[in-house]
């Protein structure tokens, strides 16, 4: 456990020969760490994801983590979190719109803010979502943060328009690596490792 011991030797000339007296041993709790964890989905399958990060981040109880849609994340929500897992749907050779609005709204009010911080990408796909990656990719490396694993691409494998809007359900296969991942950047928070 994160607790820091902070001893108080004072100076007792008076009273014990070597003048050293050990007073106090306090124990005092460091701040809890926070996770945000900003996703956007359409068809249910990045939601999945993104609970499943949570699911996996909640084995850390000295990490408290918030799920926030991307319309609903502000800039101060990002500001007053430690370590970040987005999440996301590629669509059309891109992340989503509801995505890249999110980030076009705090782009710059957060940057020179977070440098060094930890955070993670996952993104829900139909046949690529390579491109989703590589933009959140550049986006984070402007914001200067830290990739804690390498991106998860869930590929649905969609391929027709009726399989494209379907709500989607993933299988324990897609999700456990998303468990991972979440429960290790709050462990990571947690422990003060990055
Ligand atoms: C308009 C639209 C465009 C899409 N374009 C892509 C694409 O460029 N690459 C890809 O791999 N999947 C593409 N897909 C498939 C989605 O990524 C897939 O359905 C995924 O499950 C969406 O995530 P969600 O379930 O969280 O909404 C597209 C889906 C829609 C609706």
């Amino acid at each position: 456990m994160a607790f820091c011991a902070v001893a108080l030797i004072v100076l007792d000339c008076g009273s014990v020969p070597n003048g050293l007296n050990l007073i106090h041993l306090d124990l005092i709790q460091p701040a809890m760490k926070k996770l945000l964890i900003v996703y956007h989905s359409m068809t249910s399958g990045s939601l999945q994801m993104a609970r499943a990060a949570a699911e996996g981040a909640a084995q850390e109880p000295q990490t408290k983590t918030r799920m926030l849609h991307a319309s609903d994340t502000k800039f101060e929500d990002v500001l007053e979190a430690d370590g970040y897992i987005f999440v996301t749907p590629e669509t059309l050779g891109s992340m989503s719109g509801l995505m890249k609005d999110f980030f076009d709204r705090t782009y710059y009010p957060v940057m020179n803010h977070v440098q060094g911080r930890p955070y993670a990408a996952m993104v829900c796909a139909g046949s690529d979502g390579s491109n989703a990656v590589r933009q959140i990719q550049r986006i984070t490396t402007g914001w200067r943060l830290k990739a804690i694993a390498e991106p998860l691409i869930v590929c649905t494998h969609a391929q027709t328009p009726e399989a494209i809007l379907k709500t989607k359900c993933l299988t324990e296969e897609d999700l456990q690596p998303c468990r991972e991942v979440g429960q290790a950047i709050a462990l990571g928070l947690a422990m003060g490792l990055f």
